[in-house]
C-alpha cells in the first residue's frame, strides 16, 4: 500500500463508481528530466495507490483508462512499454487483488493485444472472477464510440426488433454490463475533455478536473475530489427539490 494513501478521514456520500482518465505521465517525467517510460512507471504506482484506497473506503467500482484505441498511434516503443507495464502490474498485483477480494474486468478488445499480455489479462480476470468486494475495470484498447457501435452490432446480430432497443437492452451490450454508471469521473493533468471515455455511461456523471499530473495524484488530491463530489447536488435533470436525496452540502463536507 502506498504510504501517502494511508490516512483518510471520513468523507460523507462516497460515489459508488469512480472512473479516472489518468493523464500526465509524460509531462511528469519531462518535468524531472526522465523518460516517458519512467512517467508511466510512476503512473502505475499511483494506480496501486488509488485501488488500495478505493477498496479501503468501500467504493464498489473503479474504472481506470489505461490504454485507448487512439493510443496505438504513439511511438511503437512507448506502446510496447505500456503493455509490458500492464503485464507486470497484473502479474505483481494479482495476489493482492485476490487477498482484497477485488474482481478484475477489462473494458476493451483484448483480442487485439499482444499474446503475452492477453494471456496475463485472461489469467487475472479468471482468477479474480469469484471476488466480490470491489470491481476494478481497466479500460484497455478502449473506445467509447467503438463500444457503442459494438453494442449496436450485437443487437442487430441478435435480430432485435426496434421496439426492443431500449436503453437497458443497449447497456447490457456494453463492457460495463451489470455495473452502475460512474458517479464521478476524474481527469488529471489539467485537460478538460472526455477523450472517448465511457460516452454512454457518463451521461449523468459528475466531472472533476485537476491540474495534478497522474503520478502525483495521491491521498490529498483524492480526498479533494471526493469532497468536491460530496458537495454537489445531483439533479439528474430534475429541479432542485427533486434532487437526489442524501447528497451532502459543501458545508457538511468541509466540517467532516
Ligand atoms: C496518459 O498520460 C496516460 C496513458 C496513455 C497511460 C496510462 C497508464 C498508466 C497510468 C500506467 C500503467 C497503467 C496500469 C493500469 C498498470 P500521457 O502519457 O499522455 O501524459 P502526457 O499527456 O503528459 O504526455
Amino acid at each position: 500500500m502506498s504510504a501517502s494513501f494511508a490516512v483518510f478521514p471520513f468523507v460523507p456520500q462516497l460515489p459508488e463508481h469512480i472512473a479516472v482518465i489518468m493523464d500526465g505521465n509524460g509531462r511528469w517525467a519531462e518535468q524531472r528530466g526522465l523518460s516517458r517510460a519512467e512517467g508511466h512507471r510512476a503512473g502505475s504506482r499511483a494506480v496501486r495507490g488509488i485501488v488500495t484506497e478505493c477498496r479501503r473506503l468501500g467504493i464498489g467500482h473503479l474504472t481506470l483508462y489505461a490504454f485507448s484505441r487512439e493510443n496505438w498511434g504513439r511511438p511503437k516503443a512507448e506502446v510496447s512499454f505500456l503493455f509490458a507495464l500492464l503485464k507486470d502490474f497484473l502479474t505483481r498485483e494479482l495476489p493482492d487483488l485476490l487477498e482484497k477480494d477485488i474482481r478484475l474486468s477489462i473494458f476493451g478488445e483484448t483480442e487485439e493485444l499482444p499474446q503475452a499480455v492477453r494471456m496475463t489479462v485472461r489469467r487475472a480476470v479468471q482468477a479474480t472472477s469469484g471476488c466480490s468486494s470491489m470491481r476494478l475495470n481497466l479500460a484497455v484498447n478502449y473506445s467509447g464510440r467503438e463500444e457503442i457501435v459494438r453494442a449496436c452490432k450485437a443487437l442487430l446480430a441478435e435480430g432485435a426488433e426496434p421496439s426492443a432497443l431500449t436503453e437497458e437492452a443497449f447497456a447490457k451490450r456494453l463492457w460495463s454490463n451489470g455495473q452502475p454508471d460512474p458517479d464521478l469521473v476524474i481527469r488529471t493533468s489539467g485537460e478538460s475533455r472526455i477523450s472517448n471515455f465511457l460516452l454512454f455511461q457518463s451521461a449523468y456523471s459528475e466531472y472533476y478536473f485537476t491540474p495534478t499530473l497522474w503520478p502525483d495524484f495521491g491521498a490529498e488530491e483524492f480526498r479533494a475530489a471526493l469532497g468536491d463530489y460530496a458537495g454537489r447536488r445531483r439533479r439528474f435533470g430534475r429541479t432542485g427539490e427533486g434532487a437526489c436525496p442524501g447528497t451532502a452540502t459543501a458545508m457538511e463536507v468541509n466540517s467532516a
